[in-house]
């Protein structure tokens, strides 16, 4: 059957608690059903992200121990740049300490009032970025993007057609740039093709618009261009990402997710460009052969970056989570199909569909879920969005509780206690109420925000 095979070996190891449900209760409690508030000793299997938090190899511990220290001039980063422009084919390489301080870059460099910017869906922080700099984001999804159940192989696709209306509407003047996110991350982690990837180019050439890719997540949308699109089947790993890269402008990446270390950058070949963001660069992040990061996490990267071109490397995160989203689809629980990269993400509208969406049901599916097995999700609904300027909520487009799937850490074992878990807790599911906010910082309130019962 459809069983992942680990392509590694496990050499070294770390303890896990698995905590009383009384001990759970408390803590839930403590975290105002925040799980992002929960302390590591509570939490038996952390499936809050996938950042930060992948095996790393060998062959990255082995050459973390070679690394270059210096300010200035450090041979570490040498060996980074090069290997981007290997991978890539980008000539100009900016380091900077995680993906969103390259957003805070680029967003301050093109980003004005009134600045509209097409993505085929907002991340967290880079949309909070763009706002920050007096612009606006437009979602151009495709509309099967937005379906939870499809079967459909790229619905991280972004409509050309509404990206062409969009310029004619607000004029190509007043688009700074167009962003595309590889494995789009809040819809379920889902790819977009390389076919899509070539037509939204295109539209940008002719409207003379930068496209920036977001390549945090390229490794799923890598084994998926591979494995779903016709065209690549004959291609290696490293032809497509070329490809990709071709297309792009520029291209940055949070390396916590691509590389599984630390750190982050931006490459482009376009002079002027690097220029302007270079003096960000030594204003917020640091020299530009370091840009925040330590120069191990820089060695780590260089080895990451090479094994994120092995498909038996890339395949993992993806076809664990097919597992999970297959064997909860068999019990009938309501998850993201088709299985995207990231995690499995769970349907909360529908699971807990007696809790209202003002009520924050993904949220209180993540809190309930910890109760029920201390596994740590991410709550990626309403809670994650922000209030309007008139305080008013805005809905999110679906109530997802996503369970990410950090790569090479889990065992299937695992993975089958955590599907046991979610079935008993969707067979008992009407034990399950809402929640209000007792605490709302207005920024970014799923990181702090604290919730009771409502
Ligand atoms: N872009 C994408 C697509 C991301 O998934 C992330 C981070 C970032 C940018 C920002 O990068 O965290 O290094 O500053 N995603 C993490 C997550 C936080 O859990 O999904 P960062």
């Amino acid at each position: 059957g459809n069983v992942p095979l680990e392509m590694h070996k496990v050499r070294i190891v770390q303890k896990l608690n698995l905590v009383s449900i009384e001990r759970r209760l408390e803590a839930i409690k403590e975290a105002g059903n925040n799980t992002f508030l929960l302390k590591n000793r509570d939490v038996f299997m952390d499936m809050l992200t996938d950042s930060g938090v992948n095996a790393m190899s060998d062959k990255q511990l082995a050459a973390m121990m070679e690394a270059d220290d210096s300010y200035a001039g450090s041979e570490t980063f040498t060996k980074l740049e090069n290997k981007i422009t290997e991978i890539f084919g980008k000539k100009y390489f900016l380091p900077a300490h995680q993906g969103r301080a390259c957003e805070n870059i680029l967003s301050q460099a093109f980003v004005k009032q009134g600045s509209v910017i097409p993505m085929n869906y907002h991340f967290t922080t880079s949309k909070a970025h763009v706002y920050l700099n007096g612009g606006t984001v437009e979602e151009i999804i495709i509309d099967e993007g937005l379906n939870i159940t499809s079967e459909y192989p790229f619905k991280g696709n972004m409509n050309v057609e509404k990206l062409k209306a969009l310029i004619t509407k607000h004029g190509a003047e007043k688009i700074a740039f167009v962003r595309l996110e590889a494995g789009t991350n809040l819809i379920g982690g889902q790819p977009f093709s390389l076919q899509n990837m070539k037509e939204v180019h295109t539209v940008c050439k002719d409207f003379d618009i930068m496209l920036i890719l977001d390549a945090s997540l390229l490794a799923d949308n890598l084994h998926f261009i591979k494995t779903r699109e016709e065209v690549c089947k004959n291609m290696s790993i490293r032809e497509i990402t070329r490809a990709m890269a071709d297309l792009s402008d520029v291209i940055y990446f949070s390396a916590r997710k691509l590389g599984c270390a630390r750190g982050g950058g931006i490459c482009t070949n376009d002079k002027a460009v690097y220029l302007k963001l270079r003096e960000l660069v030594t204003l917020y992040e640091g020299f530009l052969t370091y840009g925040g990061m330590s120069v191990r996490e820089m060695e780590a990267i260089v080895v990451g970056l090479d094994e994120t071109m092995d498909e038996n490397m890339i395949n993992q995160g993806p076809q664990f989570i097919e597992y999970m989203v297959n064997e909860l689809k068999k019990h009938g629980v309501p998850v993201v199909t088709p299985a995207g990269g990231l995690g499995c993400h769970i349907n909360a509208m529908e699971f807990l569909s007696h809790v209202p969406q003002s009520q924050y049901p993904a949220g209180a599916l993540a809190s309930a879920l910890y109760l029920v097995s201390g596994v740590r999700g991410m709550e990626r609904g309403t809670v994650s969005e922000q209030r309007d300027e008139n305080g008013n909520e805005t809905f999110s487009n679906m109530e997802l509780l996503r369970l990410a799937m950090p790569r090479r850490v889990f065992t299937l074992s695992q993975v089958n206690y955590a599907i046991d878990r979610i079935r008993w807790l969707y067979e008992n599911r009407k034990l399950v109420g809402g929640l209000t906010f007792v605490e709302e910082p207005p920024i970014l309130r799923f990181f702090f925000g604290k919730l009771a019962t409502a």
